[in-house]
């Protein structure tokens, strides 16, 4: 039931930002308090009562989210874990000694680092981010978590547009709230 009302908050932009694609907006769900509310309940539930953790005495250490909409919800959720929230930037905006992990977009190459001692070897890591399409950047973030030494447990979307099967190139199962083919 909640899954339905976080999908109605959804609004679909058909051509943005170019003809032929449909992009999920997903800013008046953040809009309306009570569906964001829903959805961090929602984020919640799931990473706390699902096989993510596997045994009672495990906890998620990190809560890395991705620039630049994964910074709005994951610190949120970060907080409630009582978990480090870490965040995976474009390259040249994070201070610091920072590793690097490069990925495929439509047009040309990205670079995403994270800051070099913001993993501990051995922490627990899930990876958060509002939509999951080809999957290249989420892949990079898990590269930038194994350089550090942490261990990703899941990858988790709000939206994933499941004909790019994308969660198969990942190294950590993938949760999405919502599917779209
Ligand atoms: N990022 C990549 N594809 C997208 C889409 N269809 N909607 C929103 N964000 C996207």
């Amino acid at each position: 039931m909640d899954v339905e009302f976080i999908k109605d908050q959804l609004i679909s932009h058909p051509d943005f930002p170019k003809k032929g694609i449909v992009f999920l907006d997903i800013f008046p769900l953040l809009r309306n308090p009570v569906a964001f509310e829903t959805l961090i309940t929602h984020f919640l539930h799931h990473i706390t009562s699902h096989t993510i953790l596997k045994s009672p005495t495990k906890k998620v250490d990190v809560v890395v989210g991705l620039d630049a909409r994964g910074f709005l919800f994951g610190p949120i959720i970060a907080l409630r874990l009582g978990a480090a929230f870490v965040p995976v930037r474009k390259q040249g905006k994070l201070p610091g000694p920072c590793v690097s992990a490069s990925y495929e977009k439509e047009y040309g190459t990205d670079i995403f680092e994270m800051q070099e001692d913001a993993i501990q070897p051995g922490q627990c890591v899930i990876v958060i981010d509002d939509l999951i399409a080809t999957g290249g950047s989420a892949r990079a973030a898990g590269e930038l978590v194994a350089k550090e030494g942490g261990k990703t447990l899941e990858y988790l979307f709000i939206i994933e547009l499941t004909f790019l099967k994308a969660r198969t190139q990942l190294d950590a199962p993938a949760y999405s709230i919502v599917q779209s083919d």
